[in-house]
């Protein structure tokens, strides 16, 4: 893991993403906690990391929150926080073992 990419951080904290759990560290744009959980798919994608592209759109809300308060924002722009929750990501957005696998990428790309 390239700890370059990511501001400095102490800890992990505990999001949710499309009903799975995952740690990610704290005081970073959940676009970066993306490529944090998948770097090969999120430093490849299709994003240009300034807000500009709106590739990275997801509906999320804040811990104590529900689905009604969703919120659609830019994961580039957005500094994660702890019990967040991501009910959507838009189609740019693929994260191994949420809601993409290696082994779609291999059968990708023998059709
Ligand atoms: S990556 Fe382009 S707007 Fe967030």
């Amino acid at each position: 893991m390239n700890n370059d990419l990511f501001n400095p951080y102490e800890k992990l904290i505990r999001i949710e993403v499309l009903g799975r759990e995952v740690l990610v560290p704290e005081k970073n744009s959940l676009l970066r906690c993306f490529q944090f959980l998948s770097l090969e798919t999120i430093s490849y994608g299709d994003f240009c990391w300034n807000g500009d592209c709106a590739n990275c759109q997801v509906l999320c809300h804040s811990a104590g929150q529900t689905e009604l308060d969703d919120k659609p924002v830019l994961a580039c722009r957005t500094e994660v926080s702890e019990g967040m929750v991501v009910t959507r990501l838009s189609g740019f957005i693929k994260i191994e073992g949420i809601n993409y696998k290696i082994s779609e990428k291999v059968l990708g790309e023998k059709a």
